[in-house]
């Protein structure tokens, strides 16, 4: 190995590019050239690599989003996409390739393994809905940006008396819903991994009501439904002025928590040291506090489990 170049793809998060420097000094300290790839597999088909030297990558630690840029790419896709970008880092001599993103990325990086280039997965994006890690790069900075909104929005509503709800983003996984109605004290958190009931839910904020409460929050995951209709509905059926209030790409950008910025530097140190023992087609992640790899494919196999316990508990202690 000697030469590895690294891209971000798919939704950026906050946290890619403390991975991106944690990648490049790594591999320039084991004393291997390290290239940048912009604009994801779409860069790398169009040959938009460059060499990435160590002050390339200062200054950014701190930064959101991510200086490779990113994107999404249909000719990727492709068998045909797939060996152009093959042929053009095998042009630039490049061995080993980090790909930066979630579970699309990976099944690109997967593939791009069957033609000869090593590749290791990084997972970053706000989600947090792969399942062979306790975290993804990204899920704690958006959690913060959500819990900030929810504090600014519980102080107008209990002025108000009013019900609000809050459409959070992590596609088909409640994780972000769950955990910000934990930490922001919501009374009711609303994701596609559990059944929902609109009678209930306004039962509940009635209930609320009569106990004295002076608002109620609703965290709504935005693979259940939109806030807005959902607010007509509340609104109608308990007669509470009710607001919607959608946090949206908000929630991608920002400077990274510690947490995501250690858990991204871990990540990239890991994923280098595995294409330095030859490894191919593997993803890093932590679990139980611990930085683990294993295999793409049976990685990516692995089903998503949601969090029954946490639920449970914003149910008990947050109504
Ligand atoms: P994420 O990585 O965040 O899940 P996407 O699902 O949008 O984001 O995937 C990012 C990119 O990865 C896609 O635009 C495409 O280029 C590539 N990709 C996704 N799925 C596949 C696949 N099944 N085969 C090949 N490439 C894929
Ligand atoms: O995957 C990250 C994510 O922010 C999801 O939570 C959201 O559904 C989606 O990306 C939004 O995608 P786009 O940036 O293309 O609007």
């Amino acid at each position: 190995m000697r030469s590895i170049a690294v891209l971000t793809s798919g939704g950026d998060a906050p946290g890619m590019n403390a991975a991106i420097r944690a990648v490049v000094r790594y591999g320039l300290e084991k004393g291997i050239k390290v290239m940048g790839v912009q604009r994801g597999y779409s860069g790398l088909i169009n040959g938009e690599i460059f060499d990435l030297g160590r002050h390339g990558v200062s200054d950014i630690i701190q930064r959101g989003g991510t200086i490779l840029r990113t994107a999404r790419c249909q000719e990727f896709r492709t068998e045909e996409g797939r060996k152009k970008a093959a042929n053009i880092l095998k042009a630039f001599g490049v061995d080993g390739l980090v790909v930066i993103g979630g579970d699309g990325s990976f099944q690109g990086a997967r593939l791009l393994s069957q033609l000869g280039i090593k590749t290791v997965g990084i997972p970053g994006t706000i989600d947090n809905d792969l399942a062979y890690t306790d975290f993804t790069i990204g899920f704690d900075t958006a959690l913060n940006t959500i819990l900030d909104a929810i504090k600014k929005l519980r102080d107008t509503s209990s002025s108000h008396e009013r019900v609000s709800i809050i459409e959070v983003m992590g596609r088909n996984c409640g994780d972000l819903a769950l955990h910000a109605g934990i930490a922001g004290g919501a009374e009711s958190v609303i994701v596609p991994e559990k059944g929902f009931n609109v009678d209930e839910l306004c039962r509940t904020i009635l209930q609320g009501k009569l106990q004295g409460k002076k608002h109620n929050l609703i965290i709504l995951a935005e693979g259940v439904g939109g806030a807005q209709e959902l607010s007509k509905t509340v609104q109608e059926i308990t007669g509470i002025d009710t607001r919607a209030t959608v946090l949206g790409h908000i929630q991608r950008g920002g400077s990274p928590t510690a947490y995501d910025t250690i858990l991204a530097s871990r990540l990239g140190g890991r994923a280098v040291e595995l294409l330095l023992d030859g490894k191919s087609s593997r993803v890093v992640g932590i679990s139980k506090g611990k930085i683990v790899d294993l295999d793409i494919e049976e990685a990516l196999t692995i089903e998503q489990t949601f969090d029954e316990e946490l639920y449970e508990l914003a149910n008990i202690i947050n109504k």
